[in-house]
């Protein structure tokens, strides 16, 4: 859990120092005030990235040369980073410089929910895959491996198709697809379905109009379902030959839940898909309390109020407050401050990147 979170020259953010609730933490302004930028600076500390810029130096505020985050966990671990446009990055766990930007996510387990995450049909199967992915690596302590030697060994495959190099050399690199292309099909599998029966009950209650829907889960592996893997990778060679990489594989894999066998892309409201999309992230941190014991998930939810209404925005802070979560909640809608518990829970008003809490 974070105690304490100090931002400087951070997009419109001169200068903040926030000490949040273990709990619900409300962020609530006008647009274009700041808050999003908070969200994205416990992002950036989280996972050494942000989710909206590819280069560090556009959320440097103007006129300025470097950015700064800090924060301290409640086990008192103190994170760092440092911005600078001449210099890059630095980060510091601990006291210490990091060199692996993983290493850093296994420390603060963090999930982002997007204002358009109602879209998790529309955004393809990589969202898809980086959604469960996320929560295979926090569970999974060799998946990681896994997927890191198996993109490796895809680079180079594809490396070699497209400079046309012999069949040995192509084929070399698929004794390693098949091993731990395999590994990570059956852990995500496996995932996918524990998160089946813990998302269910949840969303009943999120959206009690649709408590008689039954979800069953629809994965597609990434290649033919009759064939195995290794069948596939040999059939496929003269046409990755052609195309120039391989297309089959874990690495194209996709799944969805549908919705009393039919789609669930096609039978959800708006405000049903944000709410579908809200329990897939709350069955995940549930999955992380069981097998992991994992207590200091940080979710971050942008623009709560967007696509939902009153009745289900209120729905959605009460689920919150018994999940082992602490929580950013974003909003322009200053009535939300009216559900919070002023006792263990904050509520911080935004205005034109000054930061103040009531
Ligand atoms: N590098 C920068 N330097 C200074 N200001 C910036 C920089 N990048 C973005 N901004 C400004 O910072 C402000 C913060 O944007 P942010 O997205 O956090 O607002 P928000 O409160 O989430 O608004 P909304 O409700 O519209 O989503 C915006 O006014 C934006 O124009
Ligand atoms: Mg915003």
């Amino acid at each position: 859990m974070l105690s304490h979170l100090t931002l400087s020259h951070f997009r419109n953010i001169s200068s903040a120092s926030l000490s949040p609730s273990e709990g619900i933490n409300l962020i609530l302004g006008e647009n274009g005030s700041g808050k999003t930028s908070i969200l994205e600076a416990l992002h950036l500390l989280a996972l050494g990235r942000s989710f909206r810029s590819r280069h560090l130096k556009n959320i440097v505020q103007l006129e300025c040369s470097q950015f700064t985050v800090f924060a301290r966990s409640s086990e008192m671990t103190p994170v760092g980073l440092l911005f600078d446009i001449q210099s890059g990055l630095q980060i510091r766990l601990n006291n210490a410089p990091l060199k692996k930007l993983s290493d850093l996510a296994v420390n603060t387990p963090l999930q982002f929910i997007s204002a358009n995450c109602h879209q998790f049909f529309e955004l393809g199967p990589k969202f898809r895959r980086k959604m469960i992915d996320w929560g295979v690596f926090h569970v999974e302590h060799k998946f990681n491996y896994h997927w890191q030697t198996y993109k490796k060994a895809l680079l180079q495959k594809n490396a070699a198709l497209k400079n046309k190099k012999p069949k040995n050399e192509i084929e070399l690199w698929n004794q390693y697809l098949l091993k731990h292309g395999l590994a990570i099909t059956e852990y995500r599998q496996a995932y996918l379905e524990k998160m089946l029966g813990i998302f269910e009950p949840l969303f009943h209650k999120l959206c009690p109009s649709l408590s008689m829907c039954k979800f069953t889960v629809r994965y597609n592996r990434g290649w033919n379902k009759e064939k195995s893997l290794a069948e596939v990778l040999d059939e496929n060679y003269d046409r990755d030959r052609i195309m120039g990489y391989s297309r089959n594989g874990p690495h194209s894999a996709d799944w969805t839940l549908r919705i009393n066998d039919a789609s669930a892309e096609e039978m959800l409201s708006r405000g049903q898909q944000k709410l579908f999309y809200l329990g897939l992230c709350m069955a995940q941190i549930i999955i992380l309390l069981n097998e992991k014991d994992v207590k200091n998930t940080i979710l971050l939810i942008d623009d709560l109020s967007s696509e939902l209404d009153w009745n289900h925005q209120k729905t959605v802070i009460d689920t919150l407050r018994n999940l082992p979560v602490q929580s950013f909640i974003t909003s322009t809608n200053n009535e939300l401050a009216t559900l919070i518990n002023k006792e263990n829970e904050k509520v911080f008003h935004v205005k034109h990147g000054e930061m103040t809490d009531s």
